[in-house]
């Protein structure tokens, strides 16, 4: 068998003009959604994604700040700051790029964050409707694996979904909207013993470990559906943690990396601050 390819970055594109259209029908309700990035320090690789978020937010046409912060700004400096646009009422989403350096505590900084400008779906209080099944900002990389899988229309239902990496941002809440989808949820993690054991019963398998080429044809089953969230550099080329080539042999389906889950991230955060902006002004 040879999979079939699910570009998420094609369905990104196809989504990002239905949202052109949505802002523009928005402006002219006098409704202008507004998103507001917070990066803090130089890590390449976190500058080259919230340039992409601004980017894509200018694209359709949505108005987007960019607050570059030096390594050395307190925290008491950067929950001012959030404060601030928590009372302002041209600001519809608020986003603060992780990691945040070390003397700053990640979790203050997500609860300081208002629940309703919470785009990126962090905050406790819209974890917690996730986990009781209500609507809510839905992190942004699990919301766009599961836009994924229902456009290619692939059943949940009933099915047996591996995943594999326990983070707050993938593993974690990817499972919980599965769950609520009525799939049956395994995690595996570092520490999960006889990992293939678990694979080969899957019917989709998620992977989120940043290992590259941890899963291959050899741990999957016939017919697995296999969406590849890692984000890897292995001599300067961008690659996930799926051995495509043998993989893509037994899967039914396959998310490439580059242009795979990845757009789908940038997307659902587009999506999240058109519903928060709608949210206010309703
Ligand atoms: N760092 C890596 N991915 C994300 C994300 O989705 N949101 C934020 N705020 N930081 C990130």
């Amino acid at each position: 068998m040879s999979a079939e390819v699910i570009y998420g970055k094609q369905l990104a594109e196809d989504l990002r003009q239905e949202m052109k259209q949505e802002v523009s029908e928005l402006h002219k309700q006098n409704i202008f959604p507004k998103l507001v990035v917070i990066i803090i320090g130089e890590d390449p690789a976190s500058k080259s994604y919230v340039k992409g978020k601004q980017k894509a937010s200018e694209k359709i046409g949505m108005d987007s700040d960019l607050i570059e912060l030096p390594e050395e700004t307190s925290e008491e400096e950067l929950l001012n700051l959030i404060d601030r646009f928590n009372q302002d009422r041209t600001v519809h989403g608020i986003l603060v790029q992780l990691p945040l350096p070390e003397h700053i505590h990640e979790q203050k900084v997500i609860e300081a964050i208002d629940p309703s400008k919470d785009v990126d779906g962090f905050h406790p209080i819209n974890v917690g409707k996730m986990l009781t099944g209500q609507d809510t900002f839905y992190p942004c990389t699990p919301f766009g694996i599961l836009v994924m899988l229902k456009r290619a229309e692939i059943e949940l239902e009933g099915k047996h979904v591996v995943i594999i990496g326990r983070s707050n941002l993938v593993g974690k809440p990817v499972g919980q909207l599965l769950l609520n989808e009525n799939a049956t949820v395994t995690h595996c993690h570092s520490r999960t013993k006889n990992l293939r054991d678990h694979t080969k019963r899957a019917d989709i398998i998620i992977v989120a470990a940043g290992k590259p080429d941890l899963i291959t044809g050899e741990d999957i089953k016939e017919g697995t559906v296999v969406i590849d969230v890692g984000v890897n550099r292995v001599d300067g080329q961008l690659t996930g943690d799926v051995e495509f080539e043998s993989a893509s042999e037994k899967a039914s389906h396959i998310t490439p990396v580059p242009k795979g889950v990845g757009p789908m991230t940038i997307t659902m955060l587009l999506h999240n601050t058109i519903k928060a902006a709608k949210q206010i002004h309703n």
